[in-house]
């Protein structure tokens, strides 16, 4: 067997890491650490350290590590038929039967789901169709995106762009010029603090008429959003916002995308985030809790009303130009068709809606009323702390004094895996949706002390 010193060298010298600060990595300042298993929300290192991953891997391992179930679906699929792929009307049992899972619990207006392999690359296909949509419906001008400033929708060359935050634009020359921003539907961190939530939700939504008035309703062909807001903070939206943005978009039959990579298959407490908050989407992007991530499968969902305009499409033009090697991969479906059980078995998605609030009432207990703790926020198992310098002003620390990360990483020395989100001091908790009220709890009990130690 490899020795950890081994493993950690050739990690340094062969693996280039997504998301890590790569000249550190490389010179060895930075810390790896190399996972060996897991079981239900525990992970385990190579150095025989277990950890209470209150993150689910990236927000994705929902059912919890190490099910069996799952496992197996997968190794029989394998055994059976590991590939064969989805074009020209090709299927498998176990993708066909997926499709079918995934309808019966989407909303009612959903249709079809064309599946990928990742939430970025669910995207960028989710984009490519409503481009081919007002293509077919003879609309060629419009083709603009509307996301959200610190919206995140993935890694690529638009989904990058749709993404709203700084450090994924940086030097890549990102966004593209067809993807624009608004408001982000944040009410901590609104500019003007005198507004009340419901005046803030009507900022928010002028702010959007606003923007569809300067590009011209006619150049933009749809908006996009999570539910709640994931990486840009984990930040539910303030009450009456999905009500007051949709009415906007349909009168000017501007298509929604409600991406669901975090919030699909239970992870606010209900089965989507769009059953929570009644947004009526035309295109659902679903990812990560489809299937645990105990293997990669995307979808988009999409609308009959969508889809009519795909048939026709394919009527005047043949074959839809659109497809990968790997969508509906049955190895993924497997997972999938298993892991969407499990959910069902297990109960899950309400016990994310019933410890999600045990957790979010015993963190605000535990560190609410602390002076650096600016806001304690969340919806289901997706919970943040926000820190602040000065709570009153509400004045942000100096990002270069990193109070997040040296937060994440007190919390970590004491078992506890949290995420500091990217833009701000902002803890973030997305448990695997099986953890217990007792297992919640000592996530708070740790974060109390994570806190003391690192801010008095
Ligand atoms: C809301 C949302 N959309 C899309 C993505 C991109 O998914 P992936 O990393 O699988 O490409 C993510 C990833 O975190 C996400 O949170």
């Amino acid at each position: 067997m490899l020795t950890n010193d081994q493993l950690s060298q050739w990690d340094r010298e062969n693996f280039f890491h997504p998301s890590t600060h790569l000249a550190q990595f490389a010179r060895g300042e930075a810390p790896n650490r190399i996972i060996s298993g897991g079981k239900g929300v525990y992970i385990e290192d190579r150095d025989g350290v277990r950890l209470l991953d209150a993150f689910a891997g990236l927000y994705c391992v929902n059912v919890g590590y190490g099910r069996p179930e799952i496992a197996e679906a997968i190794a029989t699929q394998a055994r059976e038929l590991a590939y064969y792929h989805a074009y020209v009307g090709h299927g498998t049992e176990i993708s066909i039967t997926l499709a079918k899972m995934i309808l019966d619990r989407a909303p009612k207006n959903m249709s079809k789901v064309y599946f990928g392999l990742g939430g970025s690359d669910a995207n960028e296909t989710n984009v490519k169709l409503v481009w081919y949509y007002n293509n077919v419906l003879g609309r060629p001008e419009k083709k603009k995106i509307i996301s959200r400033w610190r919206g995140y929708h993935g890694s690529g060359l638009i989904t990058g762009s749709l993404t709203g935050l700084e450090l994924f634009h940086k030097k890549f020359d990102l966004p593209m010029s067809q993807i624009i921003h608004t408001e982000a539907p944040y009410y901590y961190r609104r500019a003007d603090t005198s507004l009340s939530e419901s005046e803030f939700v009507a900022h928010c939504a002028a702010e959007l008429e606003a923007l569809i008035e300067r590009e011209g309703a006619d150049t933009i062909a749809a908006f996009i959003g999570e539910p709640a807001l994931g990486t840009g903070g984990l930040v539910p939206p303030p009450a009456g916002y999905w009500e007051a943005i949709q009415p906007i978009l349909r009168k000017h039959d501007i298509l929604l995308i409600a991406d669901e990579v975090v919030t699909g298959f239970g992870r606010l407490g209900t089965m989507f985030g769009s059953d929570h908050y009644g947004i009526e989407a035309d295109i659902i992007t679903i990812a990560k809790g489809l299937t645990s991530a105990y293997a990669p499968l995307s979808g988009s969902i999409v609308s009959d009303k969508v889809w009519k305009v795909l048939e026709q499409g394919a009527d005047e033009l043949g074959p839809i130009g659109h497809g990968w090697t790997y969508s509906a991969h049955p190895i993924g479906a497997a997972a999938g068709v298993a892991n969407l059980k499990l959910i069902d078995e297990l109960g899950l998605v309400s016990n994310a809606g019933q410890t999600g609030a045990y957790f979010k009432a015993a963190m605000q207990d535990a560190i609410g009323a602390h002076a650096n703790v600016g806001d304690v926020r969340g919806e289901g198992l997706l919970c943040a702390v926000e820190f602040v310098e000065d709570k009153k002003s509400r004045t942000y620390f100096d990002p270069a004094s990193k109070v997040g990360a040296r937060l994440a990483a007190a919390l970590l020395s004491e078992g506890v895996i949290s995420r500091a989100m990217p833009q701000g001091d902002i803890l973030g908790f997305a448990p695997p949706l099986c953890i217990t009220p007792d297992e919640a709890d000592i996530v708070v009990d740790k974060t109390a002390k994570a806190v003391k130690a690192v801010l008095g």
